[in-house]
């Protein structure tokens, strides 16, 4: 197959969101996915029947023929729209392939633009990894009851996605506008009960937000030291990496009605001088109404990559591991 672009590769989820050609062909493609049972954990592709095979390549990012690509985004026009807004290609020889692609649970649905060059990231540019499925995962097991949810830092979008087939309404917010556009675009793939339920907002952890109303929150924090981080929005946590973290479990515990529950991916660090910032932050909240537990998770150490354990990442840094703090309002 040849892949001689005739267009250019760089994402403008703004651009698409000013079309309704393009939003159209979303909503239409989100329909054909959820129809064909689409399941992308990336790289745990499931789908219905082998004949859906375009339609998964196509939600992969794959190239496949115009023609084909255009039943399932709705027509020619939704087809050019894409083409027009960038978030989409086209080859000489009529192969169309989007600069996106979608992840799935088999409900929830989100956009992951790609990225121009694995070797160039940019600062702003939008997350998603193994550990947005843990967050939906620790979502689908504390995320029970109530009526409110939010998802704060949420990036793509997915998780706010899937909590809307539990709650009636879910806010969706990030500090990066270019992953609030992506979240309003990953909403567009959504049925209409779950697009009406779900808020996107750009906002700076839980700014603006009225605190004790709601009845679940989530939060994959940035946890990576800012010395390791590039100036990555989606990776620093300030510092020492738990600046940032410690805001989220902060502000988004205030955010909690009676009995409502707040989760946060994020790293627990513990240091040679006996301080563990996490376990002391949360030891607080369990003098000021609420209850606490950290869970360890199986994702990789956070400082994975250092070459003998954890004592270069930070100074008197003993121990890091990668967990689920889990705080509930007392009613
Ligand atoms: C590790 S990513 C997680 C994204 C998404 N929740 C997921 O699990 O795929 C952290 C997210 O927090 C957002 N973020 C960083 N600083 C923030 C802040 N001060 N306020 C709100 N969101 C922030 C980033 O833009 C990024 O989308």
């Amino acid at each position: 197959m040849s892949t001689t672009e005739t267009t250019e590769t760089t994402w403008a989820p703004e651009r698409l969101l000013t079309s309704p050609a393009a939003c159209l062909a979303l909503r239409e493609l989100g329909r054909h996915l959820a129809g064909a049972g689409f399941i992308n954990r990336f790289g745990r592709l499931q789908i219905d029947d082998e004949k859906n095979e375009p339609l998964a390549d196509l939600a992969l990012g794959k190239y496949i023929d115009v023609a084909v690509a255009s039943r399932f985004l709705g027509g020619p026009q939704a087809t050019a729209a894409l083409l027009e807004t960038k978030a989409a290609t086209i080859t000489e020889e009529s192969r169309f392939s989007l600069s996106f692609e979608v992840l799935s649970d088999g409900t929830a649905m989100a956009i992951l633009p790609f990225l121009d060059s694995a070797d160039d990231v940019p600062i702003d540019s939008v997350y998603a990894g193994t550990d947005t499925w843990l967050l939906r995962d620790q979502a689908w097991k504390y995320g029970l009851h109530g009526k409110r949810a939010i998802d704060l830092g949420t990036g793509t979008g997915l998780v706010a996605a899937f909590l809307t087939s539990r709650y009636e309404t879910v806010v969706a917010t990030d500090i990066n506008q270019r992953a609030t556009q992506t979240a309003q675009l990953s909403r567009e793939l959504l049925h209409e009960t779950a697009k009406s339920r779900m808020h996107v907002v750009t906002n700076d952890v839980a700014a603006g937000l009225h605190p004790g109303t709601f009845d679940f929150v989530c939060v994959n924090a940035p946890w990576v030291p800012a010395h390791r981080a590039d100036g990555r929005i989606y990776s620093q946590g300030g510092e020492t990496g738990f600046e940032l973290p410690r805001r989220f479990i902060l502000e988004g515990t205030e955010l909690l009605a009676p009995n409502g529950i707040f989760i946060a991916l994020c790293a627990e660090l513990s240091f040679t001088d006996g301080s563990n910032p996490l376990r002391e932050l949360l030891d607080d909240l369990e003098q000021n109404g609420f209850a606490t537990s950290i869970e360890p998770t199986h994702a990789p150490h956070p400082f994975h990559a250092a070459a003998d354990g954890t004592a270069e990442t930070l100074p008197g840094l003993e121990t890091a591991r990668h967990v689920t703090a889990v705080v509930k309002r007392n009613p």
